[in-house]
Order: structure tokens, then sequence, then C-alpha cells
């Protein structure tokens, strides 16, 4: 066993809540480090789904421990209302839940500022969550924001409050925004969220390193994706926090020389939600049988997601960032339709073949995907839960991943439940999580 992180491959929604969920009781602790309710992790088990927006997966699991790192922005109504929700089917979480006293606090004004710079006549948009993520995180690389340690703090909380508040008003003045916000009613209101959440907020860093120290193996989970990374995403159509694994150092307060193996996650095509380039996009009926067949609309916002063809140079990319180990392969049954699959093999552009991902969107838009085409195996394989029992042709559709990208494939995901799944014996990730 060791400490491993899992992440998306791509652009989100790869299906890392069920993995996360089904590994989480091999780990005593399961930790996220950036985004906030932005995240939407949808978790099937028995009759009952849940979808987790900021409390890592892991709290389904009795006794474990679920840590909200220092790197999230966290919006205390949302938090508060999944606490509630997982109370009330029996889920103990204030005993197993714990907040950092860093992590950075969301308020109304946060999302009004996001629908003004997303409406505002001129400016890119990028089709976000409307969450108030990325003003919130604005705030904090300002060095104006208000963490949870301020939130408590009843000596300062209030001036703190006020100061950016009063900004956020000059802002809105000479925007010409006119909006009204009920301000002392929010902070008063946020007094009250505090003492809600004050017995779960603590020094999260320590907790992990200390649990680390006595041999706990610990789990960090990815949300959003390497292609929504601040730095090494699709720019300026990212997320604001950092989405790779190098993330979770920052956003957990964890040296890298602790981390022992990392896991990139992506469904056998690929999905997109919101505004910005994408290579292979699947364009008319082809892409609109998938995204039915997957059920491929956003678990936060309902959105209709993008759908793709899996794309190997953007997996070689997301795997020399992330330095993955090891890859797990999501909802491979929903291509049991398809007589042929397209495999993304090479980017060229202007004819010649491109070495290395594109950074900017025009750049990546003139990409011209070269395709393989991969026999489909056009039989049903929902459910399967041993590698032997694949169809030949989608163990041909598997290894040729591998063989592409040159990243291991250690488990398949079949279907939405823990028991369809494979892990591969003998591979990095079994090892990973023996
Ligand atoms: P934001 O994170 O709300 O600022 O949105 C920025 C971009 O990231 C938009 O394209 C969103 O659709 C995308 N995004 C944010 N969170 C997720 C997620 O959990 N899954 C997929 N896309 C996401």
């Amino acid at each position: 066993m060791s400490n491993v992180v899992i992440l998306g491959a791509q652009w989100g929604d790869e299906g890392k809540g069920k993995i996360v969920d089904l590994f989480s009781d091999r780990f005593a602790m399961v930790v996220r480090y950036q985004g906030g309710h932005n995240a939407g992790h949808t978790v099937r088990i028995g009759d009952k789904t849940f979808v987790l927006k900021l409390i890592p997966s892991g709290i389904l699991r009795r006794g474990k421990q679920a840590i909200i790192g220092n790197g999230l922005v966290v919006d205390p109504a949302a938090l508060i209302a999944e606490i509630e929700a997982l109370e009330a089917v029996g889920i103990e979480v204030s005993r197993q839940l714990s907040i950092s006293n860093r992590a950075h606090v969301i308020f109304p004004f946060h999302r009004m500022m996001e629908k003004m710079s997303e409406e505002r006549p001129g400016r890119t948009s990028i089709g976000t969550t409307s969450r108030g993520i990325g003003p919130c995180y604005e705030d904090k690389i300002a060095r104006r924001g208000i963490r949870m340690a301020d939130l408590l703090d009843r000596k300062t909380f209030a001036a703190q409050y006020d100061n950016l508040v009063e900004e956020k008003e000059i802002i809105a003045r000479a925007l010409d925004i006119h909006e009204q916000m009920d301000f002392a009613g929010i902070r008063a209101q946020y007094e009250a969220y505090a003492e809600r959440l004050r017995p779960m907020v603590c020094d999260t860093s320590r907790l992990i390193n200390d649990a680390m120290r006595q041999g706990k193996w610990v789990m960090f989970e990815g949300a959003q994706a390497t292609m929504l990374d601040i730095d090494h995403g699709t720019y300026p159509f990212v997320t604001s926090s950092s989405a790779t694994a190098g993330g979770l150092c920052t956003g957990a307060g964890v040296a890298p020389t602790r981390i022992d193996g990392v896991v990139g996650v992506s469904k056998a095509y690929i999905t997109r939600v919101g505004a910005g380039p994408f290579p292979t996009e699947i364009h008319g009926e082809a892409g609109q049988r998938i995204r039915e067949i997957g059920r491929e609309f956003g678990a936060v916002t309902g959105r209709p997601r993008r759908c793709g063809w899996f794309d190997a140079p953007l997996l070689r990319y997301s795997a020399m960032i992330n330095g993955f180990d090891s890859m797990v392969v999501t909802k491979l049954d929903v291509l049991d339709h398809l007589d042929e699959i397209p495999v993304c093999v090479e980017y060229r552009c202007c004819g010649a073949a491109l070495a290395d991902m594109p950074a900017t969107t025009r750049e990546i838009e003139a990409i011209e995907p070269v395709y393989e085409r991969l026999p489909g195996w056009t039989t049903p394989t929902a459910g399967i839960s041993r590698y032997e029992e694949l169809p030949k042709k989608a163990r041909e559709y598997l290894e040729f991943l591998e063989s592409r990208t040159g990243v291991e494939v250690g488990c398949i995901s079949t279907g939405p439940e823990r028991n369809q799944t494979i892990v591969r014996s003998g591979s990095r990730l079994a090892k990973l999580i023996a």
C-alpha cells in the first residue's frame, strides 16, 4: 500500500468518483486538494446515488477520514447542504470530515462577480459552473481573501469582510453594476455558518502528515482534471486551480517525496463541458449517440457534455505532466454499439506532425487529428469483472491505448457499480492499492 493520487486525465468527468470510492476502503484517509463545489463526483452504491461536490467520496465508507484541504475554495452554504444530505442517510459526517483552516471562503458576491465577467460584452466566456470559484481564487491570489480560519475568528472577521465588500462595491460601481446585495445579512449568515463548521475546521496538513507518520495510507482525489489546470490546461478555458498531480503538494500541504503513485482516469472516449478547444470532438449523430448511452450530462450543472474520441497525444501530454504510473479506463461499455472506433494517434497542423501540445487556443483549434480505426467488439461488456472475459477486440482496444500512450491500463470500469470493475492482476495499479 502507498500514498496515491487519483485524477482525471482530460477535462473532468472521467468517472473518478466511482474509482475513488472503490479504492477508498484500502486507505485511511481521502483528501481533496483543489477546486470547490464546481466538481461533481457521482457514486452509486446499490440503489442510492450520491453526487458529492466538495466532500471527498471517502466519506461514504464508515470510519474513513475525509479531508477538505487548504487548496480548496469552500462555499459554506453548499458544504452545509452536502453535510446535511449525507447525515440524512446516516453518514457520520462530523466524525469523519475535517476542513482546512487555510481553505478560502466563497461569498455570494463572488458569484455576482463571475456572472458579470462571463456576461460582459467583448469578454471571452469560459462557460464556468457559475459557483464563484474563479473570483474566490482571484481574491486568494490578490491576498485579500478570507479563509476558514478568518471566518472563525470572531475578533477580525467582520473587519476583513467589510474591507472585501468595500472593494467589490468599488468594482461594481466602476463597471456600472447596480445589483443590490444585503451585505450585512450575508455577514450575519456567515457568522452562523462559522459556528456550524467550527468543530470540523483544523490544520489538515498536520492531520495528513501525522497520519502518514503513523503508517496510515492516504489517497488524494483530484477534481476537474489535467486539461482544466490553470497552468497546464487549455488556458483560458480552464478552472482557477492547480488540478494536476503537482497541485496536491501545495493544496494539501504534503511533500512530493511522500507520494508513491499517480493514477490517471480516462473514459474509453473523452468529454468536455463548457467552452474551449477539443481536437477529437465528435459532431453530429455519433456524438449524440455516445452522449445518450453514456448519459453525458454535467453532474453539477446538467449541461450536455461534448463527446470525443480517445486522444492519445493528449493522454501522453497528461501523463508527462502528472507522471501517471497507471491509467483507469472507465465506461468501456458505452462503446459496445460501435462497429469501428477511431482513436487519435497523432496531431498534425498544416500537414506537419506536432511534437508538443500547443499553448494557444488558436493553435489547438487548428489541430488535425490523425485517427486509426479499430474494430469494435459489438457485444455487451457491461458488468464484466474479469479481464479475460472481455471480448478479444475490447482487450485489443485497451492494449492499443496502452501502446499509444505508454501508460498501462491497470483498471477498467464496465458500469457504475463497485463490482463492475476489473483490476488487472500484476499491474502497477494493483500493487499501489494492494
Ligand atoms: P469553473 O471551475 O466553474 O470556473 O469553470 C471553468 C471551466 O471548468 C468550465 O469549462 C467548467 O465547465 C469546467 N469545470 C469545472 N468543474 C468541472 C468538473 O468538475 N467537471 C468538468 N468540468 C468542470
